[in-house]
């Protein structure tokens, strides 16, 4: 039995979340065992209990789930921002989920805000590492100094960049590392060496490195030549959110996270690129495609293809038919996206 763990969270992430259930029980109606287990873990629960997530409520996630369904969090009430942290980041660094995969596949000719591009041209996926640089919290503020670390180590870096070989090496595809090493000399020189370290036991990769900057540039001028990006932590945030840009903004874009080296039982999280949106919370306004596609991406990672590639279809064939939220020109709402992609499915 599969047991997955769902965290709505702020804004936005329990109206993206309702729609996700249907699509659970449509799994479990094809045979699939699957049970899930809703958990409250977000700003309200911080501001009436005084924590996000308590070591206990956190050992029960890594050591009786499978994996976690994670909608958004951030909340006005609390602008440091300080709860995310005990929860978002602590589940990414806590599991070790080292691997953050962002795919840009763009459904419709009209959401490419490039000239002259089709949907086909563009396949790329980010491979971000999840748990290290400037996310590893360690910095401090006096007066007028403010410093923040960026802890890089050669294993996290090392998991990461294999995955990110093993998927350009089976797609054949060139693999870019987006690094600046020109000015984060320390950091990102051990991630080249590592990078330069895996290109030998993948010869048949067209493995390149590029200074992050010129390659956002790049990547705006001619998408159709990358395959496969790998980055850090900070470097990969941002240029998984120029990639959401391609596919028809943050509400697009879905990802999934998971530990390689599978050191629990919960190995994987799954959740839109996008935030909380509380300026949009309760309008019906929130595109609730990022999260549908990352349910997917859930079943993708348990084996079930057929499932992840009907749900994919589906939110391809419902947006083909005009219905989709504002943010895509639609008038659609929320609800009846979701409607729209379960009644596909039958
Ligand atoms: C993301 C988000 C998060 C991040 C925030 C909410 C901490 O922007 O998942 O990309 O920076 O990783
Ligand atoms: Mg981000």
């Amino acid at each position: 039995m599969i047991r997955v763990a769902i965290i709505p969270g702020d804004g936005i992430g329990p109206e993206v979340m309702t729609g996700v259930i249907p699509l659970l029980d449509w799994s479990r109606a094809r045979g699939r065992e699957l049970e899930w287990v809703t958990f409250p873990y977000g700003a309200d629960h911080f501001l009436n209990t005084g924590e996000t997530l308590s070591d206990r409520h956190f050992a029960d996630l890594r050591d009786t789930f499978d994996a976690i369904l994670f909608g958004a969090v951030g909340d006005t009430r609390i602008p440091d921002g300080r709860h995310a942290e005990q929860l978002l980041l602590r589940l990414r660094q806590g599991l070790e989920l080292h691997v953050n995969f962002r795919p840009c596949r763009p459904f419709l000719a009209i959401h490419i805000p490039l000239k002259d591009l089709q949907p086909d041209e563009i396949d790329i996926e980010v491979f971000r590492e999840n748990t290290e640089g400037p996310y590893c919290l360690r910095g401090r503020t006096e007066e007028e100094l403010a410093v923040d670390e960026a802890v890089h180590t050669a294993r996290a870096i090392r998991i990461l960049l294999a995955t990110a070989f093993e998927q350009a090496s089976g797609r054949a595809c060139p693999l870019t590392l987006a690094q600046k090493a020109n000015v984060l000399k320390h950091g990102h020189g051990l991630w080249i060496r590592i990078f330069k370290e895996l290109c030998a036991d993948y010869p048949s990769v067209a493995a390149e490195t590029m200074h992050a900057d010129a390659l956002l540039c790049a990547l705006v001028q001619n998408p159709r030549r990358f395959g496969v990006i790998a980055a850090d932590n900070f470097i990969g945030d941002l240029t998984s959110d120029l990639l959401a840009g391609f596919q028809g903004g943050m509400g697009m874009a879905p990802s999934a996270s998971w530990a390689p080296h599978r050191p629990f039982r919960c190995n994987a999280l799954f959740e839109p690129v996008h935030g909380s949106a509380p300026d949009i919370a309760g309008t019906g306004k929130a595109n609730p495609v990022g999260m549908i596609l990352s349910t997917s991406l859930l079943f993708r990672h348990l084996g079930w293809e057929e499932e992840a590639a009907r749900l994919h279809q589906a939110v391809g064939e419902v947006l083909r038919s005009g219905i989709a939220t504002p943010d895509l020109a639609g008038s659609a709402t929320c609800q009846e996206v979701q409607r729209a992609v379960a009644k596909v499915l039958g």
